[in-house]
């Protein structure tokens, strides 16, 4: 069975012609809500903006969009999605807060079935609600249970909830010693430093678990790290990642400049008006100008 994770700093033509799709997991709408020291604030994009936005990306590199969005502990994204008909495909995804030992662990969970959606989310919400550990292993053992639903670790050397790093650590630790049978991967995040994705990569590596890309784009600027794949739909790419334990990862240019200066340019306060000209006034990596229902 093969096992690789391969990382690409630019998508040459010759491995373009042998690839399909581009995927972009983990991003947030308007239906996120966030605190940024301390002040509440709302991502400025609507589900279809911030397709529009994802897709125009991938479409530059020549590659057919995969996208999926992964709001907060809820799933009205992709279920607003799904009412229109250029929608009606978007997989139902979600990043959910796994409160444990003290610390916020994220799990990216793509492409639940539309079927079981509901009684899914009721599910993790009851856990992030009363998170008893004994119940964990039942809910992923529930959502693995899908084939084509992927369980993602998001950021997971990010000590978000400030715990310190050596007690994080060993945290973290435990809980990929706990959960490894029901995750698929590990994220390399487009918002967190290099150094820390470097070190999520050699983790993955030991674990023999693929490392697999995740932007968390909040603002405007579209995911800076993206997956390479022949799959020709979402559950395709899963089934890559989840049996072939198969990852290409690209690391768009964005992810080189300065994260202060990325973080400043997505200030939430200069697009919270979701104001059309806002979003208009962002160039993607390539220095193109994009609105954000140009390609809606
Ligand atoms: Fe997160």
């Amino acid at each position: 069975m093969p096992r690789s994770t391969r990382l690409f700093t630019r998508l040459s033509l010759a491995r373009r012609r042998h690839l399909r799709a581009g995927v972009s997991l983990h991003s947030h709408t308007i239906h996120s809500r966030e605190s940024f020291a301390g002040v509440p604030w709302t991502p400025p994009l609507n589900p279809a903006q911030a397709v529009a936005l994802e897709t125009a990306q991938i479409q530059d590199l020549g590659l057919e969009p995969l996208v999926s969005l992964t709001d907060h502990d809820n799933i009205t994204a992709a279920l607003e999605l799904r009412a229109t008909s250029a929608g009606r495909r978007a997989p139902i995804s979600v990043e959910w807060s796994v409160p444990w030992r003290g610390a916020e662990i994220h799990l990216g969970i793509h492409n639940m079935p539309p079927a079981r959606a509901g009684e899914r989310m009721a599910a993790l919400a009851r856990f992030t609600t009363i998170p008893r550990e004994y119940d964990l292993d039942d809910i992923l053992d529930w959502l693995h249970e899908d084939p084509s639903t992927l369980i993602v670790w998001n950021h997971p050397l990010w000590d978000e909830g400030g715990l310190g790093a050596a007690r994080f650590d060993s945290v973290a630790k435990e809980f990929l010693r706990a959960y490894r049978p029901w995750l698929h991967a590990l994220e390399v995040n487009g918002l967190r430093p290099w150094k820390e994705n470097h070190r999520v990569m050699r983790w993955a590596a030991a674990e023999a678990l693929p490392a697999i890309s995740g932007g968390d784009r909040h603002g405007c600027e579209p995911n800076a790290f993206l997956n390479l794949t022949r799959a020709a739909t979402f559950a395709e790419f899963i089934d890559e990642v989840r049996e072939d334990h198969r990852s290409r990862v690209l690391m768009m240019p964005q992810y080189s400049h300065s994260l202060v200066r990325r973080l400043w340019a997505n200030w939430p306060n200069r697009y919270n008006r979701r104001d059309e000209a806002a979003i208009l006034s962002f160039p993607t990596a390539g220095g193109r100008l994009r609105t954000g229902t140009e390609n809606a």
